[in-house]
């Protein structure tokens, strides 16, 4: 069967006779790449116009990023009509349900060969592009998180959200006065680009820019509250961030209660930026009072999940700072036994990244010091398979410098300082460790 076609926003073609579908997917493209909540309406189309492929793509992957441990299993029905539909409708539909459904099975490496493939003959397709790139950020590849947004640039010139993309792919590649253009042009264009916003904090606190970075979030930040809670925590995480690289503790305390911790506590990302800021709060000597065990609470019946590694290791830090030595050990222990029984393609982020880091944060917790800085010190070259940001992996390279200095063992550990004094020489605290060590 041979589906009729109309034509969405972005002048792709869809296989739908239904009006209303593409009202529907416009409005998801709209809040997917703004960061926005509006994503109800292709949920109610997947269900109302079953041989939509891109409708069932796109309610599949919504339900792949709420990150729950039945994700997949919600995927699924979506995925199945897809591809009862699949026969009649375009390239494009078919390729791009295949990186839904590919992902959804777990093969990240599959989802963006054909997430570049999309790229690259239909780039207009900026929800697929987009969706490509946090699928290379998953598996710590940056270059295609760059290729993607570069790839898809010259048919989108016209659109701010292009640039947002590119400009995080630019940091992640540490060209990062071309990413601070790339993410002040979207913000230009456009004032209500959070990503963009966020594509610049990161050259800002990797340059040491603290004062500067600060006043450029919190001069957007009337702009996130719109923002779902990935989006608004992740970037006052950052505004955090500042304020503990000003060295003011207070105040980046003050920013977890008030905006990092109490979105969407349920929701995976949220406890990942409050576990990773909590985490940076107590290695600086901060009393965190009974925030760890409220986290914990959200974190306790998520054991079983293992949907991704990086969220485990966030999941397993919170568990065993809480004290939930029961909950963390099932957990670890998971992480070991799943790592065993994963797909090949996904065996080097588990096997040889998540569990030895799993063993070293129980370690770090313990107060097995030497244990830890042995296991993350291999590991640290490895940890980008993992995916997240260098601005999130640097809470490992934390765990470990400090692991090393509680162990007293100070030269590897004056190594590591002076790395970190070197690239950002402004930061009070770095030099406070310096100071230290060479006493
Ligand atoms: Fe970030």
């Amino acid at each position: 069967m041979v589906l009729s076609m109309l034509t969405d926003a972005q002048g792709l073609p869809v296989a739908t006779e239904r009006p209303e579908t593409i009202e529907a997917i416009d409005r998801f493209v709209q809040a997917f790449l703004g960061y926005g909540t509006d994503f109800q309406p292709i949920l109610d189309a997947a269900d109302a116009d079953p041989t939509c492929v891109v409708a069932q793509a796109h309610a599949a992957a919504l339900m792949l990023f709420a990150e729950t441990g039945d994700a997949s299993e919600k995927a699924k029905p979506y995925i199945r009509r897809g591809i009862e539909a699949a026969q009649g409708v375009s390239e494009r539909e078919r390729l791009y349900l295949w990186t839904i459904s590919t992902w959804a099975a777990g093969d990240y490496g599959m989802s963006l060969m054909a997430h570049k493939a999309l790229a690259q003959k239909y780039p207009r397709d900026l929800a697929a592009a987009k969706i490509g790139q946090v699928r290379a950020f998953a598996i710590g590849d940056s270059a295609s998180i760059l290729s993607i947004g570069e790839t898809v640039l010259p048919a989108n010139a016209d659109n701010h959200f292009v640039y947002g993309m590119v400009a995080f792919g630019l940091e992640q590649c540490h060209r990062l006065a071309d990413a601070e253009a790339a993410g002040r042009k979207a913000t230009e264009m456009d004032r209500r680009d959070p990503w963009a916003h966020h594509a610049v904090a990161h050259v800002m606190e990797t340059e040491g820019r603290i004062d500067e970075g600060l006043a450029w979030m919190e001069g957007l930040a009337d702009t996130w509250e719109q923002c779902n809670s990935f989006m608004y925590t992740h970037n006052w995480w950052h505004v955090a961030l500042f304020h503990l690289d000003r060295d003011d503790q207070a105040k980046a305390l003050e920013v977890y209660d008030t905006r990092v911790w109490g979105r969407l506590k349920e929701y995976s990302q949220d406890q990942v930026n409050a576990v990773s800021l909590l985490a940076r709060l107590a290695l600086r000597g901060v009393d965190v009072g009974d925030r760890w065990n409220d986290v914990a609470n959200y974190l306790a019946p998520r054991t079983d999940e293992h949907v991704d590694p990086f969220l485990d290791l966030h999941y397993l830090y919170g568990l065993a700072k809480a004290g939930r030595d029961s909950e963390a050990a099932k957990l670890a222990t998971g992480i070991m036994v799943h790592a065993t029984k994963v797909k090949p393609v996904q065996q080097v982020m588990w096997q040889q990244v998540a569990a030895p880091t799993a063993r070293a944060l129980v370690s770090y917790v313990l107060g097995r010091f030497d244990e830890c800085a042995d296991f993350l010190g291999q590991v640290l070259p490895n940890m980008h398979r993992i995916g997240g940001s260098h601005a999130q992996r640097d809470l490992f390279e934390q765990i470990h410098l400090d692991a090393l200095i509680q162990a007293g063992r100070i030269d590897p550990a004056r190594a590591i300082v002076d790395r970190r004094l070197a690239l950002r020489p402004n930061i009070a605290h770095t030099r406070r460790l310096a100071e230290r060590l060479a006493a």
